[in-house]
């Protein structure tokens, strides 16, 4: 019987024992569902386009969904686009706010690297909303992510400036992530969980109005935060039961490895070339 739906890492932090596909610090997922094709993210460079090559998966035609605009989730979209070619890419229309990664007191830039107009002569279409939306049928993305857990707090490292220069915390309004209606619940694909992974998946809950989750990948930033975010965060994740973990990305060697130790029969090891299907 063909899959629901089928989920292939094109580029992650991590290559696995795939032949010849290159890693790098980003995120890029390749999914089919309900006859559709989506593209989530393009990595930091060229790596998903590369990667897709070799692992047979053809991306000519087939529209991108960014999760926010941070270097790593949208720097490879030239590249993308030059393979796609003109396509619908879904976002917030804060993807192209310009913002900063903020390490003992120097600022490095880590937004978008590209122009929209640069983006929309490749032939991207963008079409950005800020609400939670149904891009196919049952294919959704959450929109903004109310922060409600009390240890999901913002990363003090990551900032914007204001009009008169001063520095302040980034909101990463535009954080969001692709839901899936499968027929036995929601499979939820993270970009870096920003807004934090249990609001994210609340968040899914309520666009759908679907209450079960039966999985979750891709990044979810459980390496950075206070030190209640990782016990706290898995203390949710038992009562949401899932059957399918498979972080990857942002979510760092630690906070991955304290996963595995406590979902062993759900966890996957989510790297490039890995397929899940549903
Ligand atoms: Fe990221
Ligand atoms: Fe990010």
């Amino acid at each position: 019987m063909k899959p629901e739906m089928r989920l292939v890492t094109l580029t992650e932090n991590s290559a696995g024992l795939r032949r010849e596909v290159l890693a790098e610090h980003g995120l890029s997922a390749y999914l089919e569902f309900g006859g559709r094709r989506l593209i989530f993210d393009s990595g930091q460079t060229t790596t998903a386009v590369h990667n897709a090559r070799l692992l047979g998966v053809d991306l000519e035609g087939v529209p991108i969904a960014l999760s926010h605009g941070h270097y790593d989730h949208t720097g490879g979209l030239l590249s993308l686009l030059e393979v796609t070619g003109p396509v619908d890419v879904y976002a917030h229309p804060d993807v192209f706010a310009s913002r900063y990664s903020r390490r003992e007191g120097v600022l490095r830039q880590i937004g978008i690297p590209f122009r929209r107009e640069d983006l929309e002569e490749m032939g991207a279409r963008f079409d950005l909303s800020r609400r939670g939306r149904e891009l196919f049928p049952g294919l959704w993305l959450t929109g903004e992510v109310p922060r409600l857990a009390e240890f999901e707090e913002a990363s003090e490292d990551l900032v914007v400036l204001s009009e008169e220069g001063e520095v302040m915390l980034d909101p990463l309004l535009d954080d969001q992530a692709l839901v899936l209606v499968l027929e036995r619940g929601l499979f939820v694909l993270l970009g870096c969980a920003h807004s934090g992974m249990i609001n994210t998946l609340e968040q899914a809950r309520k666009v759908t109005g679907e209450d079960v989750v039966l999985g979750v990948a891709g990044g979810t930033h459980l390496g950075f935060g206070g030190e209640d975010k990782l016990p706290k965060t898995i203390e949710a994740l038992r009562r949401f039961d899932l059957e399918i973990l498979a972080p990857s990305h942002c979510t760092g060697f630690a906070a991955a490895s304290a996963l595995a130790m406590e979902f062993p029969d759900r966890f996957i090891k989510n790297s490039v070339g890995t397929v899940i299907e549903l």
